[in-house]
């Protein structure tokens, strides 16, 4: 059977790259596969989080898949907190997972920065529990954005570990799918860094509860550069094709198309319509949030039903798990 898992954090405003990258090929997988997205309020907090934010950032993630389009009657949506097992399986992998695989890490490193010795031991474990989620419910694709390929080999190695010291094909090998036009979409002021929701411009990236006014002010102020014409060239021209990417990524459509297109237009002309399409498809999806965030109630719902259903799942996996290893 195949099952697919994949999550998301709570630590901000979801953005652009959150849902070309991830959020619009979780919606359109509901039709072919077994569907569960995780909230990993676990993960957000090996930074530190304002705890009444984590909350109410839980809640607006939440919104944001369900008004993305996905269906909490289909899939499940919960956050991860709420199901033990997800802590519990990730000791165990610990327990698999040598030092030298972790230093490879380029997530760390970047976030532990130069003073490693200050960061936490969870930053340094934030891919085991990245295992664990996955493993948990036996998944076997995981869709994700770029940044994400080098956790799930990491999750691939630790399966082949538990795999090989137990000598039995327990955990199915995950497979990662990284897929669309936009699969690392770039910060608007930098063509070259990542769009993130830790960077402090706000100009930097498109949040998914920007309305239509502040999305085009962001699109018209992006970095451009003085090249005549629209091209394709990720390494002359890193603007220029992240613009393109995200036009392509919400049109659907092939990114060399888009850029064949718009060869003989200006950044200007090109950001115009940049903007409408972008606002044609993100405002609906802003403005369902901001209904949905109006009530706890309803998110709160979804979030105890979906925690439900995924420990249904996770602990007699987890309890077959720990016979495995011979722990009842
Ligand atoms: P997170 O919260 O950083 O991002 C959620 C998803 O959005 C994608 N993404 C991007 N895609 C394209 N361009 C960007 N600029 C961009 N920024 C973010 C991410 O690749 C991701 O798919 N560790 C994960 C959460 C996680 C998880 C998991 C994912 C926890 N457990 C198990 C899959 C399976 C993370 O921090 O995602």
């Amino acid at each position: 059977m195949n099952r697919i898992f994949s999550g998301v954090q709570p630590t901000g405003n979801l953005h652009l790259g959150n849902y070309l990258g991830a959020i619009k090929n979780w919606v359109k997988m509901q039709d072919d596969f077994d569907c569960i997205y995780c909230i990993v309020d676990l993960h957000a907090i090996t930074v530190p989080q304002d705890p009444v934010e984590l909350t109410s950032n839980t809640r607006e993630v939440t919104a944001g898949l369900v008004a993305a389009g996905i269906d909490p009657k289909r899939s499940i949506i919960f956050n991860q907190s709420r199901v033990a097992a997800h802590s519990e399986l990730a000791w165990i992998l610990n327990c698999f997972t040598p030092l030298g695989w972790l230093n490879r890490m380029t997530q760390f490193k970047e976030k532990a920065g130069k003073k490693r010795d200050n960061a936490v031991l969870g930053l340094y474990g934030y891919p085991v529990l990245m295992a664990a989620d996955i493993l948990l419910y036996h998944a076997t694709h995981v869709p994700v954005g770029e940044d994400q390929k080098q956790h799930l080999e990491l999750s691939r190695d630790i399966v082949g570990a538990f795999n090989r010291t137990y000598d039995r094909d327990y955990f199915p090998l995950p497979e990662p799918m990284i897929l669309g036009q936009a699969t690392r979409v770039m910060s608007l002021r930098d063509g070259r860094s990542k769009m993130s929701k830790s960077d402090a411009s706000e100009n930097s990236r498109i949040n998914l509860t920007d309305d239509a006014e502040t999305i085009q002010h962001k699109i018209r102020r992006a970095k451009t550069d003085s090249e005549p014409g629209m091209s394709y060239d990720p390494e002359n021209r890193p603007e220029a094709t992240n613009l393109l990417g995200i036009y392509a990524a919400l049109a659907d459509e092939n990114v060399e198309a888009v850029a064949l297109r718009y060869a003989d237009d200006g950044f200007s002309n090109f950001k115009d319509d940049l903007a409408d399409l972008a606002t044609a498809k993100l405002e609906p999806i802003s403005a369902e949030m901001h209904r949905l965030t109006s009530s706890n109630d309803f998110i709160d719902g979804i979030l105890r039903d979906g925690a439900e259903r995924a420990a249904a799942i996770a602990e007699p996996n987890l309890r077959s798990i720990k016979e495995i290893v011979g722990l009842l």
